[in-house]
């Protein structure tokens, strides 16, 4: 059994982003168009009026600020309010391979390794954006890593259900390392036109590379001390999109296809199980939270991350200690608390104790303990 140890991390940011005053606007003009066009029927109580959206409301509610998007103008376009991603030909490489691949050569940069030290790919996110050729393929392709690839997808939690699977194989000598990369293009399955939602996605794509200890060069390493996962079945988070969608036409297009939450259920749902899971793993590896110095949780909402963390250490944190990139990034799935872990690792000192951890649909909670070396 080898030691295992993260050597390089990777983000790959869009260039666009949208405000929350922004977003505000957009989704108040379509929902004043609709009203107007709908006065006649609000009026004699057939069709329910529609409320506008609030900024403020958006940020106190969730913590964010803005998001990164692939395409604003799509989105941002009263009669469309959706992303305009144009489809490719075959030969080109997909919109999600490309993100991949500019995060994932980040992560080999930062591990000063090349692709011929990797020998597997892993792209482990939410929104795949086909079945198959699994995406993992067409980036290890485009990377030139000789070895295998698949996807996986666990919602939010995929990138620490990728790094388990990652770990597991180079543990057991079965990789010298594998590359696991979240691209995430979440604005593709949100609904811009669903007050309670229309705010919480952004878009992004994050790497890591696992490698075994004792061959990594890397000035960037953490060992991962441990790692620990759990499902519960719930249909709180839900997306009914798939191929069996055009076996039954009248669901078509309906707003089950897209992103659904029940947002108060989760919050209290998901909360104490994901500080219950963590103090567990703490616990079996003779730690304790006190010992944490860094929690890089999943970004989805800001009262979430402050809750869990203060259930752990019973009392509130500082965002040294739990760093916040749901601001500028909003929720951006599986790819947020790898986004906060690349943005704030650098100044740790040896020896230093973090955990990694994300929770979403399925429910699915995932937990990396980490030592920096
Ligand atoms: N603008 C203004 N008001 C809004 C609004 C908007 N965009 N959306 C909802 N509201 C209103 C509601 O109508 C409700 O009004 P009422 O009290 O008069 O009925 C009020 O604000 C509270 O709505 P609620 O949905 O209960 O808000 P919330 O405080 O639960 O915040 C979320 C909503 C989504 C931010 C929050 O529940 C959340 O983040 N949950 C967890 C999400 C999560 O982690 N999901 C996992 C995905 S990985």
């Amino acid at each position: 059994m080898h030691n295992v140890v993260i050597s390089g991390t990777g983000l790959y940011t869009p260039a666009q982003s949208i405000s929350n005053e922004e977003l505000v606007e957009s989704f108040n003009t379509w929902v004043q168009q609709f009203n107007t066009e709908n006065a006649e029927a609000i009026a004699r109580g057939d069709v329910e009026a529609l409320a506008e959206s609030n900024a403020a409301f958006i940020e106190k509610a969730s913590g964010i600020k803005s998001r990164f998007v692939m395409d604003k103008a799509g989105i941002l376009d009263p009669r469309r309010m959706r992303p305009r991603i144009p489809e490719r030909s075959n030969d080109e490489p997909s919109i999600l391979c490309e993100m991949a691949v500019a995060a994932a050569r980040q992560a080999l940069e930062r591990a000063g390794r090349t692709a011929a030290d990797v020998d597997g790919v892993i792209v482990a996110c939410s929104n795949l954006q086909r079945p198959y050729p699994a995406i993992a393929i067409e980036v290890q392709q485009a990377l030139g890593i000789d070895g295998f690839g698949f996807d996986i997808n666990v919602a939010c939690s995929s990138a620490t259900f990728g790094i388990q699977t990652a770990s597991n194989s180079v543990q057991l000598g079965q990789t010298r390392a594998v590359l696991v990369v979240n691209p995430e293009i979440c604005t593709g399955h949100l609904n811009f036109r669903d007050r309670d939602s229309h705010f919480i996605f952004g878009d992004a794509a994050t790497a890591v590379l696992v490698e075994r200890a004792d061959q990594a060069v890397s000035a960037h390493q953490f060992e991962i001390v441990g790692t620990k996962l759990l499902t519960l079945f719930s249909n709180n988070i839900r997306n009914n999109f798939g191929f069996l969608n055009r076996a039954a036409e009248e669901g078509i297009d309906a707003p089950d296809k897209l992103f659904v939450q029940e947002g108060r259920k989760v919050f209290r749902e998901v909360c104490p199980m994901v500080a219950e899971l963590i103090g567990k793993h703490l616990e079996e590896n003779g730690l304790a939270a006190t010992d944490v110095q860094r929690f890089w949780l999943h970004q989805a909402n800001l009262s979430m991350n402050q809750l869990i963390v203060k259930r752990l250490l019973g009392r509130d944190v500082s965002e040294e200690q739990a760093p916040v990139i749901l601001d500028r990034y909003a929720n951006t799935s599986s790819a947020g608390s790898v986004i906060a872990f690349h943005l704030y690792q650098d100044d740790l000192p040896k020896g230093a104790l973090g955990v990694l951890s994300s929770f979403g649909a399925g429910y699915s909670i995932g937990s990396v303990i980490l030592r920096k070396r």
